[in-house]
């Protein structure tokens, strides 16, 4: 069985879905879900799926040993970004080499990098007139939203549209396509 820790930073929605997605499976699990807020909505969502939950605070996460010690321990195989908001230290990405994939809402290379979070990314795709968004599923590489990507996939984005509309069809895309993704990588890793 894959070990999966998913880190997020706020609602958790994304965690939920992946989560729920992988519990009846027995090739991998969500086996833990690292936040980096005290009030993130995440931590309920664990809470009731019955999923361990560890909240960190920001010198916490920066630190790195203590938690990858804690990774280790419950023997996480992979590591899921979704919806985390923390510059990811290079620590990390030497103790899960090729292992840790984050999910940007947007076609990276564009509207990505620092700041470009939650609704400021749709909000750069509406101000830039773009007709199209979407989803960026990418390796992380110690820069933000930068990294091997692994798979785009693309919504309309209409004249008419505002920032919650474009956020609305990409959350849609995430939840169609991540828990798979991730699937794949894992089987990828295998080889
Ligand atoms: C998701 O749309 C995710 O792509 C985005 O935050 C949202 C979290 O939603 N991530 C980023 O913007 C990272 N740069 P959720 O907490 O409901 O899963």
């Amino acid at each position: 069985m894959k070990n999966i820790a998913i880190f997020a930073s706020g609602s958790g929605s994304n965690a939920e879905n992946i989560a729920n997605y992988f519990a009846n499976s027995d090739y991998a699990q969500v086996s833990v879900i690292v936040a980096n807020n005290p009030n993130a909505y995440v931590l309920e969502r664990a809470k009731k799926l019955g999923i361990e939950s560890i909240t960190v605070t920001k010198s916490q996460f920066m630190e790195a040993d203590t938690l990858i010690a804690e990774l280790k321990e419950r023997n996480i195989d992979f590591i899921v970004l979704a919806g985390f908001l923390l510059l990811v230290p290079q620590k990390y990405i030497d103790a899960y080499p090729g292992r840790i994939v984050n999910i940007h809402p947007a076609l990276l290379p564009k509207h990505g990098g620092k700041g470009m979070y939650g609704s400021h990314v749709h909000e750069s795709v509406v101000a830039a007139c773009d007709t199209e968004s979407g989803i960026t599923i990418h390796l992380i590489d110690g820069n933000y939203d930068k990294g091997t990507t692994f798979f785009q996939a693309t919504c309309p984005v209409l004249p008419t549209d505002t920032p919650d509309d474009v956020a609305q069809k990409v959350h849609a895309l995430e939840y169609e396509h991540f828990p798979h993704v991730i699937e794949e990588i894992l089987h990828t890793l295998d080889k």
